[in-house]
């Protein structure tokens, strides 16, 4: 990398050297990525963090996007600070050999940096001295502290590498000037999404491992975190001291943050969560009982806290009960499930308008496409459990895994529903209990036909025939077992392909 006077010297020349309609052209396809980033779309009042005389493709792109209807705004330097001011229309800017300064007109509203969505820093903006030339830094800086009582950390920053910009790599310094995405030629770094999973969780990628009892172990979770999601310990088929040795594996396999599902029902659930407040987890997922039942105790202990509904009613509670986000499991999911058998597809919306909680969907989501389907429903992050159990690092026995891969549509059911609702394979342990089931067996018969233990000796020690196995309807779309870093990437990719090639109405 070039020291900075050099690069200053690069640019001089560069400036001097590239043709104006050159630089102009070379400035268009940098306009589109920015057009098309999510965030630039929802963006309505956009403030261009200068343009200047001789900065021809950034006035080009201020016209662009007054012609796209935005709100364009720009600061105008009254002596220390900066003023905002909306850019009205074209009338400053005509295209040309030279443009004249594109001053907003005299008289124009101003506004405060907290109506702005999104900041558009141009080209060496950011890469020297974390400022423009001559007047850059020191205003941005002020310009932004005026922005840090906005609600979710103020505008959007975007960096954009137009017209003389040497070079099309991403700046390091874009990332000490707190860009949330640079924009290049070539390509596109989103530094920060605005997702509030993310956000709440510390994690690049909306993705939650689920818990998943017998297949969720440090393993697992640490892959998972590791790739940018967010692994979950199960500590449902884990004794508290169990649930301690997990929890150092999985500090030791990663720094990043991971959390413990703790279901309420387990019999240890108040030792597991002491475990938890001792080692000073950072998240936790509780599921199956009353959110209202530990949430305040691991809130007041700086634990963020998920939980598991089946319902919009249970998502109420849990906004009541002051959780950081909700995971609405849909029928198809695997594991315990709700009684009344609503599918993600039905739940995920109705829960979306009961509750403004960053919201998680799960059930049925095993690719970027069944993801990007969440979205679309209102989600803003998913919690896979199917998918995962499936990977190399899941702690299910190799029989259960390879079961797994052959089965198809229709091969898993819904059981038990008098003692708890189990999505389990059809077995011969399965065809007991529906022929108990289908003769009217009370809850007592089923609950000793159940006995103990049956999940671990179907999952974990892979006894096919009398173990009870769980596992999502989603299993019928799974036919490999990659390593769950594969799996995150993949739904990342397919999601992104996803939104990208959807039908244009
Ligand atoms: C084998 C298996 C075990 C599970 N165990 C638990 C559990 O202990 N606690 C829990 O909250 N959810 C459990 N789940 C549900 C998952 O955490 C997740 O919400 C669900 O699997 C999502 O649906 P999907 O399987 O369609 O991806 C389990 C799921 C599976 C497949």
């Amino acid at each position: 990398m070039e020291s900075k006077k050099e690069l200053r010297k690069l640019i001089s020349m560069r400036k001097k050297q590239v043709p104006l309609e050159e630089r102009r052209r070379r400035s268009v396809p940098v306009m589109e990525r920015l057009m098309v980033l999510p965030r630039f779309r929802k963006a309505q009042n956009i403030l261009f963090y200068w343009a200047m005389q001789d900065e021809v493709a950034t006035q080009d792109a201020v016209i662009a996007c007054a012609a796209a209807g935005k709100n364009v705004f720009l600061p105008v330097v009254d002596g220390d600070f900066l003023r905002i001011r909306r850019f009205s229309g074209q009338a400053a800017l005509t295209p040309g050999e030279s443009y004249a300064i594109p001053e907003p007109v005299e008289g124009s509203e101003e506004v405060r940096i907290s109506d702005i969505d999104l900041v558009v820093v141009p080209g060496v903006a950011f890469d020297m001295d974390g400022g423009r030339m001559g007047r850059g830094k020191g205003f941005y800086d002020r310009l932004l502290a005026g922005a840090s009582d906005c609600s979710q950390g103020g505008p959007y920053k975007v960096g954009v590498c137009f017209d003389f910009q040497v070079v099309d790599a991403v700046p390091r310094e874009a990332h000490d000037m707190l860009m949330d995405a640079v924009v290049c030629e070539s390509r596109t770094e989103i530094i920060r999404n605005d997702n509030r999973v993310c956000s709440v969780f510390g994690i690049r990628y909306p993705i939650v491992s689920g818990g998943m009892v017998w297949c969720s172990g440090w393993r697992l979770a640490s892959a998972v975190s590791a790739a940018g999601g967010l692994g979950l310990l199960g500590a449902g088929s884990m004794r508290p001291e169990l649930l301690r040795e997990h929890i150092a594996s999985c500090r030791a396999a990663t720094d990043k943050p991971f959390g413990v599902n703790v279901p309420l029902m387990s019999p240890y659930a108040a030792e597991l969560m002491e475990v938890v407040l001792s080692e000073k987890v950072p998240v936790v997922f509780t599921s199956a009982g009353n959110p209202k039942t530990w949430t305040p105790r691991l809130k007041d202990a700086g634990v963020k806290v998920a939980h598991v509904v089946s319902s919009s009613k249970f998502a109420v509670k849990c906004a009541e009960a002051g959780v950081d986000a909700v995971v609405a499991e849909g029928f198809e999911a695997g594991g315990h499930n709700g009684r009344e058998e609503t599918a993600t597809m039905v739940l995920v919306p109705q829960v979306r308008a009961a509750v403004s909680l960053p919201l998680l969907a799960a059930g049925g989501i095993v690719s970027g496409a069944g993801m990007a389907a969440a979205f679309a429903l209102g989600a803003e992050g998913v919690q896979v459990g199917t998918r995962f159990a499936l990977c190399r690092e899941s702690s299910a026995s190799e029989e259960f895994k390879q079961l797994c891969l052959g089965l198809k549509e229709g091969d898993t059911m819904l059981a038990l529903k008098k003692v708890s609702p189990t999505r389990l394979i059809k077995n011969d342990f399965y065809a007991q209990v529906q022929e108990a089931e289908d003769r009217g067996a009370s809850k007592e018969e089923l609950v000793e036909l159940l006995g103990r233990g049956r999940a671990r000796q179907g999952i974990f020690e892979g006894d096919l025939s009398a173990g009870e196995l769980e596992i999502g309807q989603g299993v019928s779309l799974i036919s490999d077992l990659p390593s769950a870093a594969d799996i995150v990437r993949s739904m990342v990719d397919g999601y992104r392909r996803a939104v990208a090639g959807m039908e244009v109405l």
